[in-house]
């Protein structure tokens, strides 16, 4: 048994960063050919970590099933970010309780960030006793040994190491989408914004090498894939803890190289977006136009209070330059509201920056205190009623210039690779613009896994309606 232990966590002193490649356990014969089922939360990140687990499952003779009560072995991939995402997970255990009480040997697993959490751990060992077994970030790829022991023993097996240097190449993956796939390139983030736990549950900033990242996109251009995200809490920090002078705009050209159709990254802290950067983006025409730039809030106060390390000015530099030099590019944000002590000025502060900006896009979001993280003892004075008000007037303005974003394609004729059918109507498909733009396509053949051209009739709040032309 290993428990976590968020003191351990924050250490980012003395940690060897090992390259280690996937070592292959056998599972236990008794769950060979029987089914499973996985459901993730949370970011990009996580979703690969899901591909990973389904990948690792399948290979040693599970079967993935999405029918709940068909499952043998169910596991829950975590998110900690915010307290609804727990909330989400607890909601689901209560099912999953009742599941076991008909089907006693049924073997519940709980992975992700939630593991990584002291508090977590300890409500698992004493009020969710059916939970089978439990592992953390640091060793997916250790996941079988987890369950081996677990039915070996009989008894719960919490296995959550609190910090790790390992990089593990080669574990198997079991990619959601033929077209489209997540690569990872930096793991963990030693940012620590006083409100994220992230540094906590994903560790020390560790780059893969160059030539793992390269290697695995040629095999999916290899394979048919037209689209990659290079994935990273921080992409903009890649290279730093490995190279001294190889950067994400280096890696940017290298992988524009394989002839991938289209890359993309994700998240960018404003911090470490430099010129190179842009100039990669702008040159790079298998680069896409689209940035996720997090500003969290307008307020300088505030800025300083979450530990961002820029000002608003700082942002709005960056920003313009952005705009000015990648042609056609969109950017989208993420914003806290409610932060502990912002006041009426600050949060008016934040409307007026997207009144700057008009951000294509933003995702906010009520600030969640994170045990163990330092604003989640930070004075907090503002009333929850509050935060709601002025995530609802956040939120209206914010739909307002995605709107406006949404109108100013009208008319364009676009490039959309498409996924599949589009959700809402199974007579349409469904694609991305290179400004990562959701569309809903008209099309009398079959389009799915290519990249067309789409002429744009209409814009909605959240998403376009195109017609492909032939
Ligand atoms: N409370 C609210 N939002 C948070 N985020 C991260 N931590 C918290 C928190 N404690 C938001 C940030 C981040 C996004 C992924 O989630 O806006 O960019
Ligand atoms: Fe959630 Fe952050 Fe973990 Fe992603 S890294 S799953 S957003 S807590």
């Amino acid at each position: 048994m290993n428990l976590p232990n968020m003191l351990e966590a924050k250490k980012r002193e003395n940690i060897d960063v090992k390259n280690v490649d996937y070592n292959d356990v056998k599972l236990d014969t008794t769950l060979i050919g029987k089914k499973f089922f996985v459901r993730t939360y949370g970011c990009q990140m996580n979703e690969h970590d899901g591909e990973r687990i389904k990948g690792i499952l399948s290979n040693q003779g599970m079967v993935e099933t999405d029918v709940l009560e068909d499952a043998s072995l169910v596991i829950l991939n975590t998110c900690a970010i915010r307290e609804n995402a727990h909330d989400k997970v607890f909601g689901f255990m209560g099912i999953l309780k009742k599941l076991k009480e008909d089907k006693k040997d049924l073997l519940i697993g709980i992975c992700g960030c939630m593991a990584q959490e002291e508090s977590v751990i300890e409500e698992i060992m004493s009020k969710y006793k059916y939970v089978d077994f439990v592992f953390g970030t640091f060793n997916l790829d250790n996941m079988i040994s987890v369950i081996n022991d677990r039915i070996r023993t009989g008894k719960q097996n919490i296995d959550v190491l609190s910090s790790s240097g390992n990089i593990c190449e080669g574990v198997p993956e079991v990619r959601d989408s033929k077209y489209t796939a997540w690569v990872d390139i930096i793991l963990g983030c030693d940012k620590f914004c006083t409100y994220c736990i992230v540094p906590y549950t994903r560790g020390k900033q560790r780059s893969r090498k160059k030539e793992d990242i390269i290697k695995e996109v040629e095999e999916l251009v290899s394979k048919g894939y037209k689209e990659v995200t290079l994935l990273g809490q921080n992409v903009n920090a890649y290279g730093k803890d490995l190279y001294s002078s190889y950067t994400l705009a280096d890696l940017l050209r290298d992988v524009s190289k394989t002839g991938i159709p289209r890359i993309r990254f994700v998240t960018s802290h404003p911090w470490d977006f430099t010129d190179q950067m842009i100039d990669a983006i702008s040159e790079l025409d298998n680069v896409m136009p689209y940035v996720h730039l997090p500003i969290q809030s307008g307020s300088n106060r505030i800025l300083k209070m979450m530990g961002r390390r820029y000002t608003r000015e700082e942002y709005l530099t960056l920003y313009n330059k952005i705009r000015e030099r990648v042609k056609g590019v969109s950017i989208t944000t993420d914003i806290i509201v409610g932060f502990p002590g912002e006041s009426r000025e600050d949060f008016l502060e934040t409307l007026d920056i997207v009144n700057t900006c008009k951000f294509d896009g933003a995702y906010t979001f009520i600030f969640s205190p994170r045990e163990g993280t330092p604003a989640s003892l930070f004075l907090d004075d503002v009333s929850m009623e509050e935060k709601n008000e002025r995530l609802q007037e956040l939120n209206n303005l914010v739909n307002k210039y995605s709107n406006l974003s949404n109108q100013r394609e009208v008319k364009k004729i676009v490039k959309c690779l498409v996924l599949g059918k589009s959700e809402k109507d199974e007579s349409k498909y469904m694609g991305y613009t290179e400004n990562n733009k959701l569309v809903n396509i008209e099309s009398d053949e079959d389009i799915i896994g290519k990249i067309v051209d789409v002429r744009i009739v209409e814009a909605k709040s959240f998403s376009l309606n195109g017609v492909y032309m032939k």
